[in-house]
């Protein structure tokens, strides 16, 4: 198998290797992109692809960019003799886009799974925003295997927070805040969030009669403007229940949203490493590791 990196992704694809006890200069390789000035790209692969399993390593965020560059390089992997060609994307993108939510619009995760699925034999991914769809198979028709972050996140939870109390900001944060408080065997509960716009969002919590005394975990798998956890946040401090950690699995962030969530009180955020961010503390590699392999065939 050879783990190929696009632009930005060769630390995952180092620590993939590294992780399946490959050697690393013979098994992850970059892809090349350049980049013309009239904004169209060419992309090469220089490592022998011929014969072999290729998997393009290429996190999602920001996917409008990233995109194109990576359907080239999975076509050209495959004209090129690869055996079968998967994609290992930590973030999956265009998830929540799962329903035509107002008259004309697009339903881009249908879109962008077909897109994905015309170029790939493969998908492995870290918690994809499952909502409407239930399962990636109802819009992919590529093989695919979802990693879940819980198992990571639970075990930072038990050996850094004494009695947490774990939070959802809303219905579909069930899913992993739910499994998290099983493992980590901590009472948990999520709220009920009403969206409006980009950056306008509410929340109403129904605190659970054991919250006192507990430390509020608020988990959600994206964190992107950083107003959804700004609101539950405040919703915690405003029932008694103090000042929440926050833990996302997908850290679309930047700088200014950091910023507005520390004014907003929350004095800790930290993710998963599924997209490099500063706030990066929880490591999925091992367990997507072990995913890639057995999707590949090597497992
Ligand atoms: C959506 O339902 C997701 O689970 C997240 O709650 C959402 O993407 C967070 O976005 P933001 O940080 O912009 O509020």
């Amino acid at each position: 198998m050879l783990i190929l990196a696009m632009p930005g992704n060769t630390a995952l694809a180092n620590e993939l290797a590294t992780h399946m006890a490959m050697r690393p200069g013979t098994a992850a390789a970059d892809v090349m992109a350049h980049r013309f000035p009239d904004g169209e790209t060419l992309v090469r692969i220089d490592a022998p692809v011929q014969g072999r399993t290729v998997v393009l390593a290429c996190t999602l965020d920001h996917p409008d960019d990233k995109t194109l560059p990576l359907l080239f390089a999975a076509d050209a992997a495959r004209e090129l003799g690869a055996t079968q060609v998967g994609l290992v994307a930590p973030y999956l993108a265009y998830m929540r886009q799962d329903h035509r939510f107002h008259p004309g619009e697009a339903v881009s995760s249908r879109s962008f799974a077909r897109l994905l699925s015309a170029s790939f034999d493969f998908l492995v991914t870290v918690d994809p925003h499952l909502h409407r769809w239930r399962n990636l198979d109802e819009i992919y028709t590529l093989r695919s295997r979802v990693v879940p972050a819980a198992p990571a996140i639970a075990a930072w939870v038990r050996d850094n927070v004494a009695r947490p109390l774990l939070v959802g900001p809303d219905s579909e944060s069930a899913q992993w805040v739910a499994e998290v408080a099983r493992l980590a065997q901590a009472p948990w509960t999520v709220m009920a969030k009403t969206r409006r716009g980009d950056r306008d969002v509410s929340v109403v919590l129904d605190a659970p009669a054991d919250a006192a005394g507990r430390t509020p975990v608020l988990v959600d798998d994206i964190i992107s403007t950083g107003h959804t956890l700004i609101a539950a946040a405040q919703a915690l401090q405003e029932a008694g229940l103090g000042q929440p950690l926050c833990i996302g699995v997908h850290a679309l962030f930047d700088d200014a949203a950091h910023q507005r969530m520390r004014a907003a009180g929350i004095a800790r955020v930290l993710t998963c490493d599924c997209v490099a961010h500063a706030t990066n503390a929880i490591a999925v590699a091992p367990s997507l590791a072990a995913a890639v392999a057995a999707m590949a065939g090597t497992g």
